[in-house]
């Protein structure tokens, strides 16, 4: 059998992408005060900004889309997504959301007061914004190796299982109201989470009585990793596996812009009745009636077929191995990439890629701009200016919208990161001119350091 693995689809509606000029890009760039959020999206070539919610559709989602069912209350569409849920996860009680931040607003503000601690393998930037937003402390608890960009595990995205249990002992078990686990760990590296450690983190939340969530965005890719590297999974399915995972836990958030193929929509699960009770009433204060969410019946159709996509054998061995093929490329230039490569991006190390720039002058945003400028793509810090000094390490995430590139896409992006990396000493640092009081890199306004920075030598 031929070794090539090529996109499993064919493509039955195209969408023109813009090419633009380095002066033109200059332009832009400066208009958009160096943060690629700003951009307008025309401008951009192409786009890893992220892959939330920018996927191809399939043509079952789109025929799914005309049966929606656009009732107030009872429709028909959310019957059928809460059975593919349920059929994937497990949990009792489904509680549409508009996205995943709003599923984790519900269940922190429901769950977490002031003085809390939540504990996650690494939050990403909305949970943690969520997590404070109720006063709580988010804390960090990824295994060492999740830590180092450069080093090779496995299961990078592992919770460290002793730091847990003394961070319960430290605090307390009363003022941790639930454990999370995120799957796959997004801020480090979209790195997975082994069954063996969502065991054992089980296993020991349930000695101390605390509920265990799941972030559970990338649910799929972190099943296929399993089948993938962990011994005794390979003959499952990823569904099986997806299925024993979720029996760990007690619920999870979800935001289908992710692992279920959507454009939007997201969820939050639980299997504690009276928290659910308590979830849609909030629900229906601020989102809608519980059997839409804030999404329209057309919306809950799709997604309930994307789950079930999303566990699809050939897309995720197609997924996992392009993913792979971006990083790999580089890596093999020398280019300092967080190893292996993610499940649905490909992060590059901004500090061992700019080791000239000190992290208070942003490595990572300063490299992000340099591959708009070079070649038009579009990135995402990860690092000092989305977490501030909470930060462990500047990354950019290229993250790679699902079903939409070609091969000779990425080779595109290949080329152009290797241009980047030849010409990496004259990239400058950049310092803030504006910043909101969170998730300020969304909003934040930049501008290159005025001093000529020191060459590398
Ligand atoms: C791990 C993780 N959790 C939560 C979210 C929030 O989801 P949403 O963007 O749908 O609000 C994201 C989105 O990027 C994510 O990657």
């Amino acid at each position: 059998m031929a070794k090539t693995i090529i996109e499993p689809f064919r493509i039955k509606s195209v969408e023109p992408i813009r090419w633009t000029t380095r002066p033109q890009r200059e332009q832009f760039l400066r208009a958009a005060f160096y943060n690629l959020f700003l951009l307008r999206a025309e401008d951009v070539l192409i786009d890893l900004l992220t892959d939330s919610g920018t996927g191809a559709m399939s043509t079952q989602q789109w025929a799914a889309i005309m049966q929606g069912d656009e009732s107030y209350a009872g429709s028909r569409s959310f019957d059928r997504f809460r059975e593919s849920v349920q059929d994937i996860f497990g949990y009792r009680h489904v509680i549409p959301t508009h996205q995943g931040r709003a599923a984790e607003r519900i269940l922190f503000s429901v769950m977490c007061k002031k003085g809390d601690v939540v504990p996650n393998n690494t939050h990403f930037d909305t949970t943690r914004a969520n997590v404070e937003f109720v006063g709580a402390e988010a804390v960090d608890l990824v295994i060492p190796e999740g830590r180092r960009p450069s080093a090779v595990h496995p299961f990078k995205g592992n919770m460290d299982v002793e730091a847990l249990e003394r961070l319960i002992q430290r605090v307390g078990r009363e003022r941790i109201p639930l454990v999370m686990l995120t799957i796959t760990n997004n801020s480090g590296g979209g790195q997975p989470v082994s069954m063996e450690n969502a065991r054992e983190v089980s296993a020991l939340c349930r000695h101390y009585h605390i509920p265990l969530y799941f972030d559970a965005c990338r649910f799929a890719e972190n099943a296929y990793f399993i089948k993938l590297r962990e011994p005794g999974y390979a003959d499952k399915t990823p569904k099986e596996i997806a299925h024993e995972m979720f029996s760990y836990g007690d619920g999870c958030t979800m935001s289908a812009k992710k692992d279920g193929m959507a454009n939007i929509g997201g969820f939050l699960c639980t299997n504690n009745d009276v928290l659910a009770q308590q979830e849609k009433n909030l629900l229906i204060l601020t989102e809608g009636y519980p059997t839409y969410g804030g999404l329209a019946g057309r919306d809950l159709e799709a997604i309930a077929v994307g789950v079930q996509e999303a566990l699809e054998e050939d897309y995720l061995r197609y997924r996992i191995a392009s993913t792979a093929y971006l990083g790999n490329h580089i890596a093999a230039e020398g280019v300092p990439i967080v190893q292996p490569p993610g499940g649905h991006a490909v992060y590059l190390d901004a500090r061992a890629f700019l080791p000239h720039i000190p992290s208070e002058q942003f490595p990572g945003a300063a490299l992000a701009a340099e591959l708009y400028l070079e070649g038009g793509i579009r990135s995402v810090e990860i690092g000092t200016l989305m977490f501030g000094p909470a930060a462990t390490m500047d990354l950019v995430r290229l993250g790679i919208p699902r079903r939409v590139y070609t091969q000779s896409h990425i080779d595109y992006v290949v080329e152009v990161i290797l241009e980047v990396w030849k010409n990496r000493r004259q990239i400058q640092g950049m310092t803030l001119t504006y910043e909101a009081p969170f998730l300020r890199h969304f909003t934040a306004r930049l501008e290159p350091v005025e001093q000529p920075v020191a060459q590398l030598v």
